[in-house]
């Protein structure tokens, strides 16, 4: 009998040591590391034999190769397609991941329902029936979606050429085990081996593989730093749990640009894509209050116009109190020190709160300058005409300075009905008659001038 073979993972980053120690070497966290069993195998998981086409590559010069079956499968999901860069592509690992109860489960079982591919949707979370109840949420059923309740690789591998899918889902990586490892299910060794299992499916049979991964608290894919350097792509679902609106947003892409995000809102019946983003994010009301800007701002290529609202009261308390919602909360203190050093608002002595509403998080700089006007209107009291709109970044002298793609930003601001766009004088701007009046301004006083007087 063959001694069984152990060995020490930090669960934290996933590095390999020979014994214990206290604290690891390559991420610094103390009491991380822990002993799991290896039995190393002769590694049979995806079929025994080796396929025919596993025969050893030979290099071909560059142009010789033949880039046109670069083939996408349509997910017939408008918002995953393009954060994918246009489709799955065939053979690829996707690695999705969120937090607990952020719509992972819902938006693949909703995707799987819609796919015009045979699907295997593989849950070691949920059982068939519940899955079944939440499918009937989500309106449309397919006879193409098969469930399967299974956690371990072997059994899911012999059920796949049974069933012969055209596509796999994984829900979750983190509730997989193989034969081959003897530590338990979501341990650093297990999470590595099925993954590597599941890679290997995929690139020997051309079947894509979607995999749902959990995140820590510090927002981390759970388990090792390994798994996404393993997979193609790392999308990450996110939002803000108390509010209807999520991103999918591409972390790594092998085939297309990670600066694209889809947009989803929450409902009853599951998750509906937003094609227009701006139409949502901005609160139609009749009547004009204080402490409101729209600002114009890019979420990967697509601009999409959000309101910032502020308000600014005079501190109850010793120490003002300053609280941001979807905004960086040092970039504000910035800017109200430039409000007081460079304008001459007195706020030092105020409470001033900062929501980015939609729940969603912004770090596009161009929206300072709808902080700034956002923040002002509240301090006078006065409302911002609601038709006009804002794209700037605030420097620390209290200048304007200009921000990127600006031409596609008026272009949706004037989409929109904004009748005035305040942008950086310092913008080159190629438009020519546009139906929108474009303001230009050098620093925050001017703005404070011509909005406030
Ligand atoms: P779920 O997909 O289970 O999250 P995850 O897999 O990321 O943990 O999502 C669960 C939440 O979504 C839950 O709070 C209920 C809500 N939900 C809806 O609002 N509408 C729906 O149609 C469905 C299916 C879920
Ligand atoms: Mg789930």
């Amino acid at each position: 009998m063959s001694k069984v073979k152990t060995s020490f993972f930090c669960q934290s980053c996933g590095t390999q040591y020979a014994k214990w120690q206290g604290q690891c070497n390559a991420c610094k966290e103390w009491n991380t590391i822990a002993e799991e069993i290896i039995q190393k195998q002769e590694k049979v998981a995806w079929k025994s034999e080796p396929s025919p086409k596993n025969t050893a590559p030979k290099p071909l010069k560059i142009n010789e190769i033949d880039s046109t079956q670069e083939i996408r499968m349509d997910t017939t999901d408008a918002e995953l397609n393009r954060v994918l860069g246009g489709g799955i592509v065939p053979g690829s690992l996707t690695l999705l991941g969120g937090e607990p109860g952020i719509g992972k489960s819902t938006l693949l079982l909703q995707i799987s329902l819609k796919l015009p591919y045979k699907t295997l949707y593989v849950s070691g979370e949920e059982s068939q029936k519940q899955i079944k109840m939440r499918a009937e949420r989500i309106t449309p059923t397919s006879d193409n979606c098969y469930i399967l309740t299974e956690t371990k690789t072997q059994n899911i591998f012999k059920q796949i050429e049974a069933i012969e899918p055209e596509i796999v889902i994984i829900d979750s990586i983190q509730t997989l085990h193989t034969d081959y490892i003897e530590s338990t299910a979501g341990s650093i060794s297990q999470i590595r081996e099925t993954t590597a299992e599941l890679i290997k499916f995929a690139k020997e049979t051309n079947i894509p593989v979607i995999l749902i991964g959990h995140i820590t608290k510090d927002g981390n894919i759970a388990g090792p730093k390994i798994l996404e350097h393993m997979v193609d792509t790392v999308l990450q679902f996110e939002g803000d749990r108390n509010h209807v609106y999520r991103i999918l947003r591409s972390l790594k892409n092998r085939f297309g640009s990670t600066a694209e995000i889809g947009i989803y809102e929450m409902l009853g019946s599951g998750l509906r894509e937003v094609s227009n983003p701006s139409e949502i994010l901005i609160s139609h009301k009749d009547e004009e209050l204080s402490g409101t800007a729209i600002a114009s701002t890019l979420e990967g290529m697509r601009p999409l116009m959000i309101e910032i609202q502020s308000l600014v009261s005079t501190a109850v308390y010793g120490t003002p109190q300053r609280s941001t919602t979807g905004y960086n909360a040092k970039r504000l203190n910035m800017i109200l020190a430039v409000l007081e050093k460079r304008a001459g608002f007195r706020l030092g002595a105020k409470d001033v709160f900062l929501n980015v509403t939609g729940g969603i998080s912004v770090d596009d700089p161009a929206i300072d300058l709808a902080v700034v006007a956002a923040i002002l209107s509240s301090n006078e009291d006065i409302p911002v005409n609601k038709d006009f709109c804002f794209a700037g970044e605030v420097g620390l002298s209290g200048e304007i300075r200009p921000v990127n793609r600006v031409d596609q930003r008026i272009q949706e601001a004037e989409k929109l009905g904004f009748s005035t766009i305040f942008v950086s004088k310092y913008n080159k701007i190629a438009l020519k008659n546009t139906g929108i009046k474009i303001e230009l301004v050098a620093k925050i006083e001017d703005v404070a001038t011509m909005l406030f007087g």
